[in-house]
Formats: C-alpha cells, structure tokens, sequence
C-alpha cells in the first residue's frame, strides 16, 4: 500500500518505505508542534526516532492526535546496545511499542554495532541480538528490521552468523560523508541505504558548492543537500523543529539535480564524520 505522498522504496522485506522521513534525535530539542505540522500539512508519513532519544512517548502522542490512519505511517525506532542480548532485545521492542502506542514498528533497527556484554565477543552479542530481531520480525512485531552505523565486516559476520540480511543500514550520509563502498556493497547484497545528518547538522549548508547550486537551481541549500542524497537511493531523514523548515525539507520532489552536479557535490566527500559515540554503550 501507499505509505506516503513521498516516492517509496521497497526494502527485501516486501515493505515500501517513505525516501524522505522526519529525524528525532534528542539533539536541539523535540517540537510536539512540528512534528504535527509535518503529518498534517507537510506529507510526513516516515519517523525515525529511538529509544536513545527519550521521545517516543512524545512521538507516540503526536501520532495518536494527528488523526493520520496507523497504516499510512512508518515508524521506525532503534534498540539501545545496553538492550543487546535475546530477551533484553524482545522486552525492550516491546517497551518501545509500549510507549509509541503501536502494536508494531515499520522498522526496528539495531542503533550501534557494538556492545559490552562480559564473557561474550561483540560478534557474539550482535548474533543473538540479530536472533531476536529476526524472530521479532517473524512474529509480525516488527515489519522490517535492520541495523545502524554497521561496517562492511558487521554485515559479513551477520551474514554467516545468521539467516536474514539487515533489510536496510542507517549510516551517516552527507557531502561530506558519502561512504561509497559500503553503498556499493548495499546495493549488492539487497540492503537498502539510510542516511542520518543529511544537512551534517546545517554544516552543508554554507558550503560554496552547495550555496552556487542552490543559487542555479533556485533552491536552498537544505533542499540541494536532501535532494542530492535522495538522489543517490538513500532514505534520507533530516531532522527540524521548526514548521517552516519541515516544508522548505519535504519540496524535494519538483525538481532534478543534474548528474554533473551530482558529481560535483559528491566529490566533497571528505570523510568527515559528525557523529561519534562519546559516552559508554551499555548505559541506559
Ligand atoms: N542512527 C544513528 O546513529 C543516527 C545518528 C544521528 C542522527 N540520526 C537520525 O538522523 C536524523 C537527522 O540527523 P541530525 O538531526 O543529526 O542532522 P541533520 O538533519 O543533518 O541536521 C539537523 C540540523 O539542521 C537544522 N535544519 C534543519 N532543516 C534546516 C533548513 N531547512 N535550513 C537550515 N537548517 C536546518 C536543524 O535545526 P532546527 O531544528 O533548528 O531547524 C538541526 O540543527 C536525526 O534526527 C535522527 O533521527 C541517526
């Protein structure tokens, strides 16, 4: 069925998901009233939010009053590496089913590669992790399932440790962090690409070659920025609290970047990250 007024992409698991969402990261805040607007004004039918952010009950309580159906909406929340491990990873699905308000998720991802469980390799945490997003998914509690941040060598491991590839991978993807070969791997293996910081957190946006598009192109920079990762197949999530900047971010549609200009932006590639874990992955 139709998730969006967005285009969609269709994930291994049979389930279309909305190429543009709406980012919830704890980071610079959460507006209950842009998150409305963008359901109710904006075409907003993908979230991505985490257990990590604080705020499904708040995300759970903007989609019960945007009188949007369940069935137009995809959901996506992430499992906490202080959950890994079976039945840590089944009751915290659960708890966040819980506290959105839904009797299942779009899509349940595992948020970081890594984790700390005494007497057990990370590889070994991540399988029986994996094990219970599988069964998750097999019991229709989570429709889709993937992971975050996974390298090349997570995915192989997964693949030889368990039965099912992730159906998609959220990594950090912006003109300064396009990570071509994992893409390329993606691509091969059936694992759809997400990208988180589309903007690198407004770091994008007064960039000379991004500001001289914008220019040509007459559009912001914002909108070059999603336009182009949208253009590259990722399902790119851009995060804002405010009303107008969530419709500036969805009015992606109308228009074509070039693929000289394509080019152009992804020769800024640097390999600059912004996001680093800097606080210890088991607690809370
Ligand atoms: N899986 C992971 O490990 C992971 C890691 C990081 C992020 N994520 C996900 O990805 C989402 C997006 O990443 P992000 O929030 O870190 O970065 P981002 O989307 O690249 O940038 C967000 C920043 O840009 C500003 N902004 C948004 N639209 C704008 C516009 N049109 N013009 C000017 N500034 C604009 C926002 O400020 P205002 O709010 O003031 O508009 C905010 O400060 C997150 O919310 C989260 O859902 C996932």
């Amino acid at each position: 069925m139709d998730k969006a007024k967005f285009p969609t992409v269709t994930l291994a698991s049979g389930q279309h998901i909305p190429i543009l969402g709406l980012g919830m990261s704890h980071h610079g805040g959460y507006s209950h009233n842009a998150l409305l607007y963008g359901l109710r004004n904006c075409g907003i039918r993908h979230i991505d939010t985490a257990k990590r952010y604080g705020n499904e009950a708040f995300v759970g309580k903007a989609i019960a009053e945007s009188g949007v159906n369940r069935e137009e909406l995809w959901i996506t929340t992430k499992l906490w590496p202080g959950d890994y491990g079976y039945q840590n990873t089944i009751q915290a699905c659960l708890g966040s089913c819980e506290r959105l308000g839904l009797e299942y998720l779009d899509l349940y991802l595992m948020h970081w590669p890594d984790a700390h469980v005494p007497g057990k390799t990370a590889r070994e945490i991540r399988a029986e992790t994996w094990q219970a997003m599988e069964d998750l998914y097999r019991r229709g509690i989570c429709r889709s399932i993937g992971v975050s941040n996974f390298l090349i060598h997570h995915l192989e491991q997964l693949k030889e440790d368990c039965s099912l590839v992730p159906h998609l991978n959220q990594v950090e993807f912006h003109p300064f962090q396009r990570p071509h070969k994992l893409l390329d791997y993606c691509r091969r293996n059936n694992i759809v690409l997400g990208g988180y910081c589309p903007l690198a957190k407004g770091q994008a946006l007064t960039h000379p070659v991004v500001l001289q598009l914008a220019n040509r192109y007459e559009r912001t920079p914002a909108q070059i920025c999603i336009r182009w990762s949208i253009q590259n197949g990722v399902v790119t999530i851009p995060k804002s609290t405010k009303e107008d900047r969530i419709r500036e971010n969805c009015e992606v549609f109308d228009f074509h970047l070039e693929q000289k200009d394509m080019e152009c932006i992804s020769s800024l590639h640097s390999n600059r990250k912004l996001i680093h874990l800097t606080y210890p992955l088991w607690r809370g």
